[in-house]
């Protein structure tokens, strides 16, 4: 496994693996490495001769007033994480790398990015949109993998990848969760024992919202109060918001079918976590 630091490094490398005629899968992260992005990673090897990933903690997806400085950083465990699963190059570029101190061009959305996450967040997908731009022009994947944890997420990059003639293929990954059902997170390892065990109502409510449709409800304003009751009893736990969307185009649904997200964002303490379902029958 090679690392490197520059973007000529990273397209120099992956012309020479295009040229031998091989795939080249690619997985962008902040790092913090764990098992959901091993996951992305497999899946990435699955549909490619040659797996990048990047670990780059982008500043401008952060808020004035979120985590980006205390964010977890460890490079060493993560190389070895990435070696464990047989990625071929790690890129890591510093922030002066990615962005120049002058930079005037932004990739910005306007419709799916304003609900759910954006409405608290804002310019935090833009900041993704950017940087993710960046990188799959740096290393010009045929296939790029991103996980539906972050369903909102996913829904932007394949809306701009599509509306942006993008040459790549988006890839979604599932979700990966510890056994009591909580979704793996790098901010995970905020929490304290106590809030680890009151993060576990994200995942409870959605448990409780699939059994609800495997029972028939389809009515989805009905389960989100439901679901907003429920959220409102548990201890420790302080909701953001409970949307049932589209995955696709995130609008509000009215019926629960194939293709609805169930998403929701709560904190913990200081700790801000994200979960969702998504309706695959
Ligand atoms: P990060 O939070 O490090 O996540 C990197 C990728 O791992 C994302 O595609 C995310 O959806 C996926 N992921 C995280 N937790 C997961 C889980 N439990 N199961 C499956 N996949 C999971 O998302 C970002 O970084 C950044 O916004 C990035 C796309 C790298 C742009 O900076």
């Amino acid at each position: 496994m090679i690392t490197l630091h520059t973007k000529s490094e990273v397209s120099q490398q992956v012309r020479r693996w295009r040229q031998e005629g091989l795939r080249v899968g690619f997985v962008p992260t902040m790092g913090a490495l764990h098992e959901g992005h091993l996951s992305l990673m497999r899946l990435a090897a699955r549909h490619a001769d040659r797996v990048v990933v990047s670990i780059f903690v982008n500043p401008t997806q952060f808020g004035p007033n979120e985590d980006f400085a205390r964010y977890p950083r460890d490079s060493e465990a993560d190389l070895a994480k990435c070696r464990s699963v047989g990625v071929a190059a790690v890129f890591l570029p510093s922030v002066e790398e990615i962005y120049p101190a002058d930079a005037t061009v932004i990739v910005d959305e306007n419709q799916l990015s304003r609900g759910l996450c954006g409405a608290s967040r804002p310019g935090h997908f833009r900041g993704v949109l950017t940087v993710v731009t960046k990188l799959l022009h740096i290393v010009s994947p045929d296939v790029a993998v991103f996980g539906r944890k972050d369903a909102q997420q996913l829904a932007l990059i394949q809306r701009m990848v599509r509306d942006l003639d993008f040459p790549v293929t988006i890839l979604p990954g599932p979700i990966v969760r510890e056994s009591d059902g909580l979704a793996l997170s790098s901010r995970n390892r905020y929490l304290s024992p106590t809030e680890r065990e009151e993060a576990l109502t994200l995942s409870r409510t959605l448990q409780y919202a699939a059994q609800a449709y495997q029972d028939g409800e389809r009515d989805a304003v009905r389960l989100r109060s439901e679901l907003c009751r429920r959220f409102a009893e548990a201890p420790g736990v302080s909701i953001e918001y409970v949307e049932i969307v589209d995955a696709v185009t995130l609008a509000p649904a009215a019926t629960l079918q194939k293709g609805t997200l169930i998403a929701l964002a709560a904190r913990v303490g200081k700790t801000r976590l994200i979960d969702n379902l998504l309706l695959e029958i």
